[in-house]
């Protein structure tokens, strides 16, 4: 099969923002306890960090973490993770049954991302909680001083203000499943007043507030107009969250899924800015696709359905999906699709970070080890750079059961005008079809290619294990080829592909 992109320098379509490579560490399962830390881990530090999973997230090149949940923090009391270690409580998580033992909370986290420099994002509980909880989360982690709750935190060690400046107003509030779940109206305005308050104490932060949690939602569409009406004048962001995953065997279909995903962006950008019009405001609502990954979450489903309710485990082995060289490629195609519609997505956080549906595994007291959906994402945080260029397709359509006619191919290229770097982001969408890619890099005066490499195998289920860890790896694409403005590739199917020139 044949390709081609059309590259357009003259017409960049946005920054390309560092709030894309995001992540999400969630109290669940592994993700925090024996993921990212694990006191008396032969790599941790004095402070329980294990240094291998810091070391691989730096690699992974992750700029900002949301925090502490997800459905977890809907039912979490803040103040239950700040001061000493032996006196925090342990409660029930009931978003996943499990025991929080309190040991990490916001300062250990705090303490995380200035170590890894990382920004933080944290979220206030609105399922069980409301406007005066997130208020004192706000004083205790921003004030800098002089107060009751900011001198608590310095008393705990912190004195400088931990200065957080974006905010998820609670999480996934449209969801029948999500603790103290409430209609659009209602969620609408309960946000837009923690947002109003909050805006008084800092009016520099940033707040994101719940869109749906999915484009399946049966509320989706009607539940962004309802609460942007209440909220559009108080908070910057709106939120989207995505999962996909393989079903029955159809591999076309979820080679397409970004299809979806480019449409549930489009869908949102949309309403946000038909009730910006209604409301009479020039402000363009940003949209924070701030939880997105393969989640093979109907298994999770039917094991839910058949976990016992007298079981309370302290971080059980929850979604640790094992992921293979389909999932990197489509991991792949969605950070294809936060760069392409950089113009509106300004943040996005993969979910998650560690062990639960994640790049980086962990034993508890042993190796770390990078997933096969670890690569795409440590190859475009490093290698998108400067502005994301329009780039005109020719592509043949392939047919898919779940998502109609989809191109095989599908691209985003990045171009930085300091460096002179250009790096063309591509996937080979086709079960079985290799495709020769030509790239037209008009205006851009490319003289060498600095690398080519391309992330494939034999076998589309191959995967990463603690005993194979580097089963998958990108490998050199020995035919990228330069001549004159003209790149030219060879992508074998199921692929991602990442060419730098210089
Ligand atoms: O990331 C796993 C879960 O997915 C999150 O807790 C929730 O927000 C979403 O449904």
């Amino acid at each position: 099969i044949n390709a081609s992109l059309s590259v357009d320098a003259a017409t960049p379509v946005a920054p390309v923002h560092r709030r894309t490579f995001g992540s999400f560490v969630e109290h669940m399962g592994r993700c925090v306890y024996t993921g990212i830390y694990e006191p008396g881990h032969a790599t941790a530090d004095a402070d329980g960090l294990r240094q291998d999973v810091a070391a691989l997230v730096r690699e992974l090149g992750v700029t900002t973490v949301r925090y502490p949940g997800g459905n977890f923090v809907s039912g979490y009391r803040w103040e239950d993770g700040i001061g000493p270690k032996d006196r925090r409580p342990v409660r029930r998580d009931l978003a996943w049954h499990s025991l929080e033992t309190n040991q990490f909370g916001l300062d250990e986290f705090m303490t995380w991302c200035r170590r890894q420099d990382i920004e933080p994002m944290m979220a206030v509980n609105l399922g069980t909680r409301g406007l005066q909880e997130a208020l004192d989360l706000l004083e205790y982690a921003n004030h800098p001083g002089g107060t009751h709750l900011s001198d608590l935190r310095a008393a705990h060690g912190h004195p400088e203000p931990h200065d957080i400046r974006m905010w998820c107003l609670g999480n996934e509030m449209d969801g029948p499943w999500q603790i103290g779940h409430l209609d659009a109206r209602s969620y609408g305005r309960k946000a837009a007043q923690v947002a109003r308050a909050m805006k008084m104490a800092d009016r520099d932060l940033e707040l994101v507030v719940c869109g749906s949690s999915g484009s399946t939602m049966p509320t989706f569409g009607a539940w962004e107009a309802t609460v942007l009406e209440e909220t559009y004048d108080a908070v910057e962001y709106i939120s989207l969250h995505a999962y996909y995953e393989e079903h029955d065997g159809d591999l076309a279909s979820f080679l397409g899924a970004v299809t979806d995903m480019d449409h549930f962006i489009d869908s949102v950008v949309s309403t946000a800015d038909a009730v910006g019009a209604k409301l009479r405001d020039r402000k363009r609502i940003q949209l924070s696709f701030d939880e997105w990954n393969v989640w093979y979450l109907s298994r999770h489903q039917a094991l839910a359905e058949v976990q016992p309710t007298d079981d309370w485990q302290v971080a059980p082995r929850v979604i640790e999906d094992q992921y293979n060289v389909a999932d990197a490629v489509v991991v792949g195609n969605m950070l294809i699709s936060l760069l392409r519609h950089s113009d509106r997505v300004t943040a996005a956080s993969q979910a998650q970070l560690a062990n639960v549906i994640a790049p980086i595994m962990t034993e508890p007291g042993g190796p770390a080890w990078r997933q096969t959906i670890f690569h795409p994402f440590a190859l475009t945080a490093a290698s998108a750079a400067g502005h994301v260029l329009r780039a005109d397709l020719d592509a043949p359509v392939q047919d898919t059961a779940k998502y109609g006619e989809v191109d095989v191919v599908d691209s985003a290229v990045t171009h930085d005008e300091e460096t002179g770097r250009t790096a063309v982001f591509v996937v080979n969408r086709s079960v079985d079809q290799q495709v020769a890619l030509t790239v037209d890099l008009r205006g851009l005066t490319p003289t060498e290619v600095t690398e080519a490499l391309t992330l494939a195998d034999e076998d589309a289920y191959a995967a990463n294990t603690m005993d194979d860890p580097d089963r998958v790896v990108p490998q050199p694409n020995k035919s990228a080829r330069l001549d004159g403005g003209r790149l030219t590739v060879t992508l074998p199917p199921v692929s991602w592909t990442v060419v730098t020139l210089s």
